[in-house]
């Protein structure tokens, strides 16, 4: 007889939460269409986890800070992590290669070695980066910046990307908190795991829309979830 449990969806991916996955500066400079990110200084990376996004722009002399829960960690704990992570990517990767356009990165052997080269930059940032204030230990939807601290605000593969760990009341929650720390603010992708757009992203344009803010969906120079081409801009009107 078969078991209920056969009927189960098996997902693609199945991280078991947000995990600590960090690209490189040329990947955010694509998702987020930023040919001059020193004219968006200074900038916040809003859950930057283990990229080397702040670590590139700050030897860049650009002024980045990145917040996220994990550099409340070590370099011990957070390579930990990073190594489980990289096993379920790859399981994932392998079922889902399909779904994905590999123009950019080429292989999934080229994916994992920029997520290595992101996490050594980062880690030989992260000690000087968190006496500098840089790397600040902290968790959306409460950041502890000042109102208008930033000129920008990201945030790359967290919000609408783990539509299912993160409910609705989150995402707008954060993109308040996010509006509320910075000028503009960029979020890419917009789609979730399984590589179908979020369920959140137009209640939430809809919603903010209505307390006056002006939400935009624009085309970027980048695409790796096959679909995933814009990133959603926020601005005060
Ligand atoms: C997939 S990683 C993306 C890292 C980086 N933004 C990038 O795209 O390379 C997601 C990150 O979100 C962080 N995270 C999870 N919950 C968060 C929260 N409530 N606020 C801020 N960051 C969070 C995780 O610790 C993790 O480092």
């Amino acid at each position: 007889m078969m078991m209920t449990s056969d009927f189960k969806h098996e997902r693609e991916f199945d991280l078991g939460g947000v995990v600590p996955w960090g690209r490189r500066l040329q990947e955010y400079a694509a998702f987020f269409a930023l040919d001059d990110l020193a004219g968006f200084a200074p900038v916040l990376d809003a859950g930057g986890g283990p990229s080397s996004f702040a670590a590139e722009a700050t030897k860049m002399g650009i002024a980045v800070t990145a917040s996220d829960p994990i550099y409340r960690f070590g370099e011990g704990d957070i390579r930990r992590r990073f190594e489980q992570t990289a096993e379920a990517m790859r399981v994932g990767m392998r079922r889902a290669h399909y779904r994905f356009n590999w123009s950019y990165y080429g292989s999934e052997d080229a994916v994992h070695r920029l997520r290595r080269e992101a996490l050594e930059l980062f880690l030989g940032d992260l000690e000087t980066g968190k006496r500098e204030g840089r790397y600040v230990p902290a968790s959306l939807p409460a950041l502890p910046f000042a109102d208008g601290a930033f000129r920008l605000a990201l945030s790359s593969h967290l919000l609408f990307l783990y539509g299912d760990d993160l409910d609705f009341d989150f995402h707008l929650a954060a993109l308040r908190e996010l509006m509320r720390v910075a000028e503009e603010v960029r979020i890419f992708p917009l789609v979730n795991l399984d590589g179908l757009p979020s369920s959140h992203l137009p209640g939430a344009m809809s919603v903010l829309r209505g307390e006056g803010v002006r939400t935009e969906l624009v085309s970027v120079p980048f695409e790796f979830q096959k679909g995933a081409t814009r990133m959603l801009k926020l601005r005060k009107y």
